[in-house]
């Protein structure tokens, strides 16, 4: 059974040689076109002229466009109608897309790109968050609030009162491979993508509306991406669109990359935040009341900022019962580029509020914030509701935060660092422990389907083929076990292929983590079928139940007989059978209501804990992660080794969003950090020297894909114990007894780090 084995990624060996294609690595059809963007070199202002001679005589130029010069819809965004694919009138963002360049190379047509004379009458960009404030620049009109209970009431019977602010910033995706398009025209003026996307349906709805084509008339395929991170979702639309465009203007096929410093400048980014809070606690520091304000940076456009905004809302309990409870969301619209998806969704923003509570209550009584964790967890056996009011059931955090504490001796380590701080002025250490608990499914409901078409062939040689897309997470290798399983055959016999709109339609984007859960029990649906129709040819020849016929160790078995599955798939073919069935899957039991903020949005929770320990150096602020310990759960695992995979890299990825990715804008709006010089992630060296990763030997409370969970998000979260490790060896340079609490804001780079440190000497 392939199921549960630590199967390597199936790519592994074509992406560490180099063979694995990549779009950019397909050969290009005979007469390619290239293209590039001519962008806004200011963040906000009015078009008033525009000079493209000089661009239109450059080298290699084949084409020039404009926004008058679109065929049709003009307009790249998901839902909201407020994304133009080349701007008209105003300019809202620096670099955005003005004019597009068609050439005969990807040189040619980033010199000519660069010729263009565009006049621009600037006007003042709201920048940050206070100035979005002041000039109340909101999306959906002005703040939502969700809430449960009577704050107002319940705050002033708190013994302590607990207030501050955190600085969350942003995050650059930095997948390896950037944003890629190639368009191909068909000669009845259809077009076939290749599309480096999260999603292509969603690609093939764009191209199709710019054409002003049936959905038929597009067909998108994504073999691979060289990560997407959810930088994918949506940000691959404007360049699979020029393409299309292009390629029908001139009949050509069309291909269009950016270079990575354009790709930071033009794409959306993680959400920074600014989380307020107010907290009131008893004695002991069991909650009684919360408030947030939630302050959102989503950028000039909608794109998918309101989901991400909402999922933050959802997750500012993470794993704790806040009896009286609100939280406030201001979405703010600034001159900035729109931010988007990315891992977690949200999610982490949320938690970081909510943890950053944890971590102050803990210092300001003089307990060990993991005390005030567990007692303010959901109770794992009554079983409690979040603010939004799903029932929190199969709650193993409680369990898995005592196994962990006790495998990783947190205690002792906590004694260990306490006495190693007592006697060193200079370097000290800390040390945290963080939980989370992610919301699995879309919370826009319907997207939480999938479908899967499936072949064997005569031989007993198998296809699939599903909505999902595949980034490096693993998720074709994960469904193929789930096919080999169910056919009983070795996974030799299965070939896995390209996401397409035309084999598999009306798809989700890969994302919310959902993608195994979904796509897994599509496949597993389209291989019941056809295993049925092969039960019911060969029971009956030895006399048996369609039922009672067994699939197995490359076999299959009925009563006495047994054949070979080749055998069986070439009976089938001899006999009429069709070999080749669709699969369709959604999931039961949820449903939500955004407008009032209650509901069940999510199937089930995914469940982690990490603890981190750190040294810092006030001298330098430089810091360092020594060690990390992590159990975390996914169920009734379909892969460890893909599973402990995601866990390591989401929690590397998080620790690098709250450590050193530091994204810089200047007061002109221009993004300061655009490229790996000045934009630092995560690098080999900077991987905690001692990693202990452990999955929590348990199963999925709730039927899904054999009882697996969901993995790709929620380790992300587990990076957030990285930081409040930083913020704990900061504390320890203040006085012992009601020091300061270290207010430090994310990202803790060295310098937020040595500043922090300063504050607490002085
Ligand atoms: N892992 C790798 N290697 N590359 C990626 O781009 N994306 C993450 C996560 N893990 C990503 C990744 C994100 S944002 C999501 S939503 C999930 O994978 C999507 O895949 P899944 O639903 O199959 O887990
Ligand atoms: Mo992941 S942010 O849901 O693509």
């Amino acid at each position: 059974m392939s199921v549960g084995k630590p199967l390597p990624h199936d790519s592994g060996p074509l992406h560490v040689t180099g063979a694995a294609y990549y779009i950019d690595d397909v050969p290009v059809p005979a007469n390619c076109l290239h293209l590039a963007f001519g962008t806004s070199h200011v963040a906000r202002g009015i078009i008033t002229a525009m000079d493209l001679s000089d661009v239109r005589q450059s080298p290699g130029v084949v084409a020039v466009l404009t926004a008058a010069d679109l065929p049709h819809v003009n307009d790249i965004s998901t839902a909201a109608h407020d994304e133009p694919l080349l701007a008209e009138g105003e300019v809202r963002y620096h670099m955005q897309p003005i004019f597009l360049v068609v050439a005969t190379s990807h040189r040619a047509a980033r010199v000519a790109a660069a010729r263009g004379k565009v006049e621009i009458e600037e006007k003042t960009p709201i920048l940050t968050i206070d100035e979005a404030l002041a000039a109340k620049s909101y999306f959906e009109g002005g703040p939502i609030t969700w809430s449960r209970g009577d704050v107002a009431a319940a705050m002033p019977e708190a013994a302590r009162v607990i207030e501050g602010e955190i600085e969350i910033g942003g995050q650059e995706h930095f997948y390896l491979e950037g944003q890629i398009s190639l368009a191909t025209p068909q000669d009845n003026g259809d077009m076939v993508l290749l599309t480096s996307t999260q999603h292509p349906t969603e690609i093939q709805h764009k191209v199709a509306e710019a054409l002003a084509l049936p959905f038929h008339a597009i067909r998108v395929e994504t073999r691979r991406m060289g990560g997407g991170f959810g930088g994918k979702e949506s940000q691959g639309n404007a360049l699979a669109i020029a393409c299309a465009i292009a390629a029908a203007a001139t009949g050509r096929p069309c291909k269009m990359r950016y270079d990575r410093d354009d790709d930071m400048a033009i794409t959306g980014k993680r959400h920074d935040f600014r989380i307020a809070y107010k907290a009131g606690v008893t004695p002991e520091g069991k909650l009684v009341a919360v408030e947030f304000d939630q302050f959102v940076r989503c950028g000039w456009s909608a794109d998918l900022s309101l989901p991400v905004a909402d999922r933050a809302m959802l997750h500012a309990d993470n794993a704790y019962f806040v009896p009286h409870i609100r939280i406030t969301s201001h979405r703010l619209k600034t001159n900035t580029a729109s931010a988007t998806a990315f891992r977690g969704f949200g999610g982490p923003q949320g938690i970081m509020g909510i943890e950053r509570v944890m971590d102050h209550i803990g210092h300001t009584l003089g307990r060990d914030p993991l005390e005030i964790r567990q007692i303010n967890f959901y109770n794992k056996r009554r079983v409690q509701e979040t603010p939004y009011g799903q029932p929190v059931r199969g709650f193993i955090l409680p369990d898995m935060v005592k196994a962990l504490a006790k495998t990783a001796d947190y205690a002792g380590r906590k004694a260990a660092i306490a006495e190693w701080n007592a006697g060193n002025d200079v370097v000290k250490k800390g040390i945290a422990l963080t939980p989370v608990k992610f919301g699995i499914s879309f919370t826009l409901t319907h997207l939480n389907q999938a479908g899967a078409l499936v072949n064997v062939y005569a031989d007993g040689s198998v296809t699939i083929n599903h909505g999902g897309t595949e980034m490096g997470q693993g998720l074709f290798q994960k469904v193929a076990q789930v096919a080999a399983t169910g056919f009983g055959i070795g996974m030799d016999r299965v070939r896995i292929t390209a996401t397409d709109t035309g084999k598999v339609p009306n798809t989700s984007a890969t994302a919310a983590s959902s993608g195994s859960d979904l796509n897994g029990m599509a496949v597993a649906n389209a291989v019941d079928e056809i295993r049925r129709r092969m039960a019911r040819l060969v029971g009956p020849m030895a006399d048996v139940r369609p039922k009672a016929v067994e699939f197995a160790r490359g076999k299959v078995i009925a009563g006495d007989k047994v054949w070979r599955f080749a055998e069986v798939a070439r009976m089938c073919h001899e006999n009429r059978v069709s070999l080749s069935s669709t699969g369709f899957y959604a999931t039961p039991e949820i449903s939500w209501d955004r407008t009032i903020g209650k509901g069940h949005p999510f199937y089930y929770f995914a469940h982690g804990a990490a603890i981190t320990e750190v040294a810092v150096d006030r001298l330098t602020g430089e810091n360092r992660i020594l060690r990390v310990d992590i159990l975390h759960d996914v169920g009734k695992s379909l892969n460890p080794a893909i599973d402990v995979g995601q866990i390591e890299g989401g929690y590397v990825q998080g620790a690098g969003w709250l450590t050193t990715e530091e994204l810089v804008w200047d007061h002109k709006g221009v993004l300061r950090t655009h490229a790996p010089s000045t934009y630092k992630i995560p690098a080999c060296s900077d991987r905690p020297e001692v990693f202990n990763v452990a999955l929590w030997d348990g199963e999925n409370h709730v039927p899904s894909i054999y009882r697996s969970k969901a993995v790709g998000e929620p380790p992300l979260m587990l990076g957030i114990s990285a930081f409040l490790a930083l913020s704990d060896a900061i504390g320890a340079f203040g006085p012992t007894e009601n020091g300061a609490y270290p207010d430090l804001d994310a990202p803790a780079t060295p310098e937020r780090v040595f500043h922090a440190a300063q504050r607490m000497l002085t």
